[in-house]
């Protein structure tokens, strides 16, 4: 291990399940210096659900499948992930298909794309119990009976005779969730896993992640460019900008004293819980940098409403802020000198 203290880290009692050290994905072909994911170190304790969210570009998807060694070619990727202290993709690890799926798992946004359109839903299932947990043929029918009646499918033996094709966005997310967890994974990873579903079955799945996450100890990395539904569901929130993280902190805290203007927005983006949408949201003026785009200074700094001189120029370094467990890259961040406008938002009725 560097010296360096892992950055984003929660308490974690008996260590971290999983460990990010450093973590950058370069695409040569990209404009700039091509780093669409900067230096992201994040830890997540067992049973601790943590929150990435961002604007669509942020990095978030391309972080999650560093982690899990997917990044398309021709992504380079750098830095050095640890499940339970021993570091991916080196010695035993090498072989990705000895922890994927097996310690690391993930769903996604469109269960369509994990899920073969051409197998039915029973094979798919006991294939993975076979080949990660060495079960044999009627025990792995037996424990995927278990599993999809634990993500609350109706009628199992139905479902496992099904395609995936014939199923529900959100049957089919509650079938990737079964999968997912069906190996008792250390680490499961959600990437906007609620996107494409409306909000009551949205709603649904976040409680069945969160109860089978809990009853297995299980960590998870909640991924979304929703504020209000990562706020809702994780005890920690990573808030990431143009590839890096530009603050980090308990939820409540994060929510209630933001130190980073982009936060902020995105506070002030989120639709109240109840009651009626506003006609518009107020939404951030301006869009992200492409990614891998270099700007001197703050990436945020041609959006940013208190913007100085300083900011196009040099580089704000990821800060610990006044309470534990709270960091944040911005120059006005503790500074009081600083005057920060009120949020003008609907953030209040957040959790
Ligand atoms: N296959 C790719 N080739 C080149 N650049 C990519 C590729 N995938 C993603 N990127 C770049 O990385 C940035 C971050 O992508 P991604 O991690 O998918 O963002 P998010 O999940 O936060 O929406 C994108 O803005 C894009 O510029
Ligand atoms: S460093 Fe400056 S430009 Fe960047 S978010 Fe903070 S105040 Fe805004
Ligand atoms: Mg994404």
């Amino acid at each position: 291990m560097p010296d360096a203290p892992l950055q984003s880290t929660g308490p974690l009692e008996g260590g971290p399940v999983i460990a990010v050290d450093r973590l950058s994905v370069t695409f040569p072909t990209t404009g700039g210096d091509g780093r669409v994911v900067r230096d992201v170190s994040l830890a997540i304790g067992r049973g601790e659900r943590v929150g990435l969210v961002g604007e669509s570009g942020s990095g978030k998807s391309l972080t999650a499948r560093a982690i899990m060694r997917l990044v398309p070619r021709p992504g380079e990727v750098s830095g050095r992930v640890l499940l339970d202290g021993v570091e991916l993709g080196v010695g035993a690890t090498r072989d990705p298909t000895k922890w994927r799926g097996r310690s690391v798992a993930m769903i996604t946004q469109d269960p369509l794309s994990s899920l073969n359109p051409l197998v039915r839903i029973g094979p798919q299932m006991t294939e993975m119990l076979r080949f990660h947990r060495g079960a044999g043929r009627a025990a792995a029918r037996a424990r995927a009976t278990e599993l999809l009646t634990a993500v609350g499918i109706p009628d199992p033996a139905r479902t496992l005779n099904q395609f995936p094709a014939v199923l529900s966005g959100g049957m089919r997310q509650r079938v990737a969730l079964a999968i997912a967890i069906s190996c008792d994974p250390r680490l499961l990873i959600a990437d906007e896993p609620t996107t494409a579903l409306d909000v009551t079955i949205q709603a649904q799945v976040l409680s069945l992640l969160e109860r089978t996450t809990a009853e297995h100890g299980t960590a998870v990395l909640l991924i979304s460019h929703d504020l209000g539904v990562v706020s809702g569901f994780c005890e920690r929130v990573i808030v990431m900008y143009a590839g890096r993280i530009v603050e980090a902190g308990p939820t409540e805290q994060l929510v209630s004293a933001p130190a980073h203007p982009y936060t902020r927005a995105l506070l002030a983006s989120v639709p109240p819980i109840q009651g009626e949408l506003p006609e518009r949201l107020p939404s951030i003026p301006g869009s992200p940098p492409l990614g891998g785009a270099r700007i001197p200074g703050c990436a945020f700094a041609p959006r940013c409403p208190i913007a100085r001189d300083v900011c196009r120029e040099v580089e704000p370094e990821l800060r610990a802020q006044a309470r534990d467990g709270h960091e944040a890259a911005c120059h006005a961040a503790g500074d009081p000198t600083w005057e920060i406008p009120e949020l003008a938002s609907t953030a209040e009725a957040l959790p």
